[in-house]
């Protein structure tokens, strides 16, 4: 089969790389992918942006494609799967409707209401003045979110009054007209992302993210700096309630609402002070750098997790089985990330990383006239794998070691909460 996927991060180099691996998989276009999709061997580019579904609908057609698959939000939010579902293009990502979890705030705090889903304490404001008064009754630190899309920089947790009322303002003055203000929770963040065909729901591996730029959590937020798998957090038993109090009963929400939701259901959780898991947000796509963990540990194969997702016949399919063992990987950005940085500086290593037996996946980057440069933030993820988290965490840092551009940063820590 011929696979199309949708975008250019880290996350798209390890669907392609991961499809690629099967030998039923014969081609990867990756729409507009970068510059690690760009050499990967059967695997091309197509420069279109993420969001020309036309172009993307001729290049299936054209190339007999058996499967899209969406990695960004955006045209999930913009309604690419609706588009393509109508040309009877096959598609691994929910309808407009569905991404409404991710793209709306509001909208997904509802449907937990109604589904019962653990989520924090909420109000909802779309008027400035209403939003400051009602800070001024919470006890910080208080959560202010954007309702819509904001690229990772529509959540604030601000620490006193004075900066939740800032982040009212700006949102407000940056065109969002509706915001969330929510109860601040305390505990240990982890992904959970779970393949769906609208009826049956399978979670992968867990997964722990690093959002914050600097070393120990601290600073501002970015895409993620680093993930594991599995988070030893989230035991068999805590999977299990996961899946029975949060998973399932959301799936089941969104049927009621008639929404055949198929693709990634991604629940960002907190897993509270005395252990009970607690919805933060739920995305509608895979998780980005949790992908380049999850998927080197996965042993079924990619393909027919996703196309059983779109042809809704995830039930038929056996449990899913993963190789035993960790995977971590460690994102190297650009000097300046999350603000503003340089792009075009010479990237080397790569070779020496795969010479360890670890991945490179790219993100930012670009293959030209025979070179590889910088383009973006996030450059590249180093993921290397263990028979434990700490030898798979160790592993990544000494492969990343050989990875060098002008002024690359990385965190030192990733993982550092298992050692
Ligand atoms: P979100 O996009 O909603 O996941 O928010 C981005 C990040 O903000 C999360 O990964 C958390 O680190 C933090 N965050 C969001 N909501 C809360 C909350 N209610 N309490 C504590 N931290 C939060
Ligand atoms: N790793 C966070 C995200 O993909 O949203």
């Amino acid at each position: 089969m011929k696979v199309l996927v949708v975008g250019n991060g880290g996350r798209e180099h390890a669907l392609a790389w991961k499809l690629l691996q099967s030998q039923h998989v014969e081609q990867v276009i990756c729409v507009p992918g970068n510059g690690g999709t760009a050499i990967m061997p059967r695997c091309q580019n197509l420069s279109l942006s993420v969001d020309d579904f036309e172009g993307i609908k001729q290049c299936a057609l054209t190339n007999n494609i058996s499967l899209v698959v969406v990695g960004p939000e955006l045209p999930l939010a913009k309604g690419i799967t609706d588009y393509l579902q109508h040309h009877q293009i096959k598609v691994f990502g929910p309808t407009k409707q569905g991404a409404q979890i991710e793209s709306s705030k509001y909208w997904a705090k509802s449907l937990m209401q109604s589904a019962g889903v653990p989520t924090a304490t909420f109000a909802v404001f779309m008027e400035v003045e209403a939003a400051k008064a009602y800070i001024k009754t919470q006890k910080a630190p208080i959560v202010v979110k954007a309702d819509g899309l904001a690229a990772g920089k529509g959540v604030t947790v601000a620490a006193n009054v004075e900066e939740a009322q800032a982040a009212v303002e700006s949102l407000f003055g940056n065109g969002f007209s509706t915001i969330v203000i929510e109860e601040f929770l305390r505990g240990q963040e982890v992904s959970v992302l779970a393949l769906t065909d609208g009826l049956t729901i399978r979670a992968l591996l867990p997964a722990a993210d690093h959002k914050r730029i600097g070393e120990g959590d601290a600073g501002e937020n970015t895409g993620g700096m680093g993930a594991y798998a599995p988070a030893p957090i989230v035991t068999t038993e805590l999977m299990a309630r996961i899946e029975t109090e949060i998973l399932q009963p959301t799936l089941e929400a969104l049927r009621q609402r008639g929404i055949d939701y198929r693709g990634v259901l991604y629940a960002g959780l907190m897993i509270n002070t005395v252990g009970d898991p607690i919805v933060l947000e739920f995305n509608c796509r895979f998780g980005d750098p949790e992908t380049q963990v999850i998927l080197p540990l996965l042993e079924t194969p990619l393909e027919h997790l996703l196309l059983a997702c779109s042809e809704q016949q995830l039930e038929q399919l056996p449990a899913i089985t993963w190789k035993p063992g960790a995977a971590a990987c460690v994102v190297a950005a650009s000097k300046g990330y999350p603000g503003a940085y340089e792009k075009g500086k010479q990237i080397s290593g790569i070779e020496q990383v795969e010479a360890l037996g670890a991945s490179v996946f790219q993100a930012g980057t670009q293959f030209k006239q025979q070179q590889l440069l910088t383009d973006g933030g996030r450059v590249l993820g180093v993921t290397a794998t263990g028979e434990s988290l700490q030898k798979a965490i160790a592993e990544a840092y000494r492969a990343i070691d050989c990875i060098k551009f002008e002024g690359i940063y990385y965190r030192t820590d990733i993982g550092h909460r298992l050692i």
